[in-house]
């Protein structure tokens, strides 16, 4: 079935919409869902019946506990996997077997085979894998990736996020086994497999290059709190660099900060609402030829240093949570209108080998050789 010309329903046709997994991310997707032209939500699905029952209400949809059931009732044109990583090989294979389009949530899985799995199923069946990599979606990193493409910091050299911040050892949480299986790639929220994993997807994105070699370091899931970092070489010999630990405090300065220009999460995990103050936000910093570009992914704000000082740029899209709305409406487009996803289950292959190949580098396994 690979190389499969998809043809759109129309621009009439509404898209029928299954979820499955009902946490903490779903409510995101919940709440983007209604301004989503041509969607419908018509099921969910969740192993926990109180929260199934609660969402069913609430929307109209029908609801199951069962996965298969759910699939097997028909009736669907997409199915949203928003469950923890550990199982999303087994959702993807479900639908993809029913013959129905999957979007799935990142990381795509937790281990390389359960990735190759996931992309093989598509291409064997037909249907369409929407890869989650909402960081495509965010303004302030859509305009950064237009500037580097015309040019406007010359040939683009290095980009690094550093998230070490945190609540100390004793405010350290890393993400249950239910996510990260002990012994695989783990620890919290901010860690290069849970977060990591958008950030090299979007490293490769700005430049439009895969990385060549990678070195590093990965915490697994169950082991003590602890450094992690990954530097990624580029065939253009750019260098794409990651710095985590989430056990410590932020070094920022009284009064460092910036006021969100959207909604989102700030270095130590603490969500702050558009408008707020964020004393320690996530930026991505790009440093080019001929200037530099400072991105607040979720802060919504994005610099340029062309040799001038830093100016701010403007940033048109929706703010965050917006991407939410922005990526599922390209998905429900792309259904709609025929053609393949613009981030597909490769390219959720491609982030996941990346961070896993530094998470083994240490081992002194060379993870392209
Ligand atoms: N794109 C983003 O910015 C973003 C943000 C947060 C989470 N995520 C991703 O979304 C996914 C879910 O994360 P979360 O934080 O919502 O997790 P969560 O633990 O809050 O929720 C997961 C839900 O899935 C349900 N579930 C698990 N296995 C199931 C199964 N087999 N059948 C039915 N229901 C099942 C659980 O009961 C739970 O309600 C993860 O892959 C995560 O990395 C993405």
């Amino acid at each position: 079935m690979q190389g499969v010309r998809h043809r759109g329903r129309g621009v009439d046709d509404t898209v029928r919409i299954g979820i499955i997994g009902l946490g903490e991310v779903a409510h995101v997707h919940l709440a983007a869902l209604p301004i989503v032209a041509g969607a419908q939500l018509v099921a969910v699905c969740d192993a926990r019946s109180g929260v199934v029952e609660k969402v069913a209400q609430q929307t109209g949809a029908r609801g199951y506990v069962d996965a298969a059931a759910m699939v097997g009732d028909g009736g669907l044109d997409l199915v949203m996997i928003l469950t923890p990583a550990a199982t999303h090989r087994m959702l993807v294979e479900l639908v993809a077997r029913a013959g129905i389009d999957v979007f799935c949530e990142k990381p795509i899985a937790v281990n390389l085979e359960d990735a190759k799995a996931i992309v093989e199923v598509c291409d064997q069946t037909g249907i369409r894998c929407f890869y989650g990599s909402t960081y495509r979606y965010l303004p302030a990193v859509r305009s950064a990736r237009e500037l580097i493409k015309n040019g406007a910091i010359g040939k683009a050299q290095l980009m690094s996020e550093i998230v070490v911040s945190g609540h100390g050892l004793e405010g350290y949480v890393p993400l249950p086994f239910s996510h990260y299986p002990e012994g695989g790639p783990g620890g919290p929220g901010m860690s290069l497999i849970d977060h990591g994993v958008h950030l090299v997807d979007i490293f490769g994105w700005l430049l439009d290059e895969k990385p060549q070699s990678i070195i590093g370091h990965g915490l697994k899931s169950g082991q003590p709190a602890g450094t992690e970092f990954l530097i990624a070489n580029y065939p253009s010999g750019a260098i794409g660099h990651l710095l985590y630990n989430n056990a410590t405090f932020p070094t920022s300065l009284p009064n460092e900060g910036i006021f969100a220009g959207g909604a989102g999460w700030g270095n130590d995990g603490q969500y702050v609402p558009a408008g707020g103050w964020i004393n320690d936000p996530g930026s991505i910093s790009v440093w080019g030829t001929s200037g530099s570009l400072r991105i607040f992914h979720y802060a919504n704000a994005l610099f340029m240093n062309t040799g001038k000082g830093s100016q701010r740029v403007e940033t048109p899209g929706l703010a965050p949570p917006g991407h939410f709305s922005a990526q599922l409406t390209a998905c429900v487009q792309t259904i709609r209108e025929g053609g393949m996803p613009a981030v597909t289950a490769r390219d959720g292959l491609v982030a996941l080998s990346v961070v896993l190949a530094a998470g083994d580098a240490d081992k002194g396994i060379d993870p392209f050789g």
